[in-house]
């Protein structure tokens, strides 16, 4: 239990909020003091974790967890509440410093370990992580396929993924092979497809992809993880299952030749 705020210390920490602004995530702090209680989306993320947290083990002692994309770490402590020992990264340094400072805040600073990196720098990580969180990052990646291949690479038990999706929840039955002049059966309802988004979506320039429902499946699939359910709206709950020996030997060696990780030095 962290003790009561003194009254002194509420504007100190109200400054302290202000001037680590902007904040994505509304957290909620000691005292009942929150980070970004006007957020357009409502009490985001605390409205989503409602709905997924019932999917997740509530006992978590001795999981270690990855976030990533932490942002300012709501999961992440969520997560560290329920026992994990968390490994958070962000290519962003605002909200690193967003998420260090809450820790400290929170009193959880001993169960979290905050870095700065870009989700393909875990190629080079070695060990698996029992529980990967992936919220709200795929669609922000130029290489979504790399980065699924990565993080399968570093779950050992669970993966949680969220992306921004195109609508539809259609999923049609691909064939096992399709002929050349079958391609007009790739624009069927429920095909699975990913829309590039060349210019900005919500004046981001960092949106680059929305695959639809059968798509994320697929890619799901396709990277080496079953899907468990769809335990919220774009939300998916999956473990690692082993696939085909052959097609897993191709992805080691392009993820290898594309990240630099190959043991052998070509001529
Ligand atoms: C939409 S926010 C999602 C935050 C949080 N995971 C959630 O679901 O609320 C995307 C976060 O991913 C981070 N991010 C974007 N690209 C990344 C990358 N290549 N590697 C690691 N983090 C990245 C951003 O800085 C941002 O904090």
């Amino acid at each position: 239990m962290m003790a009561a705020l003194a009254a002194t210390e509420l504007p100190v920490i109200e400054a302290e909020i202000a001037s680590l602004g902007p904040w994505f995530h509304n957290l909620h702090l000691p005292g009942g003091i929150q980070t970004a209680p006007a957020h357009p989306l409502g009490d985001f993320p605390a409205f989503k974790w409602q709905e997924i947290a019932p999917h997740v083990p509530h006992d978590l002692d001795g999981w270690k967890v990855l976030d990533i994309g932490c942002n300012a770490g709501f999961y992440t402590f969520e997560l560290a509440r329920r026992g994990a020992d968390v490994t958070a990264i962000d290519v962003d340094p605002h909200y690193l410093a967003q998420a260090r400072w809450a820790a400290g805040r929170l009193g959880l600073q001993h169960r979290v370990r905050f870095r700065q990196m870009q989700i393909y720098d875990l190629v080079r990580e070695p060990g698996e992580y029992d529980l990967v969180w992936f919220m709200g990052v795929l669609y922000h990646l130029r290489h979504p396929l790399l980065a699924l291949d990565i993080v399968r690479r570093r779950t050992r038990r669970l993966m949680v993924m969220q992306t921004m999706t195109m609508p539809g929840d259609q999923v049609a039955m691909v064939p096992e092979d399709l002929g050349l002049d079958e391609r007009a059966r790739m624009q069927d309802p429920g095909w699975p497809v990913m829309a590039f988004i060349e210019k900005r979506l919500r004046r981001d320039p960092t949106n680059w992809w929305a695959p639809n429902h059968a798509c994320v499946e697929a890619m799901l699939r396709s990277s080496g993880f079953g899907v468990l359910g769809r335990i919220a709206h774009e939300t998916y709950l999956c473990e690692p299952r082993a696939g085909d020996a052959d097609e897993l030997g191709m992805v080691d060696e392009e993820l290898r030749a594309a990240t630099g990780t190959g043991e052998e030095e070509h001529p």
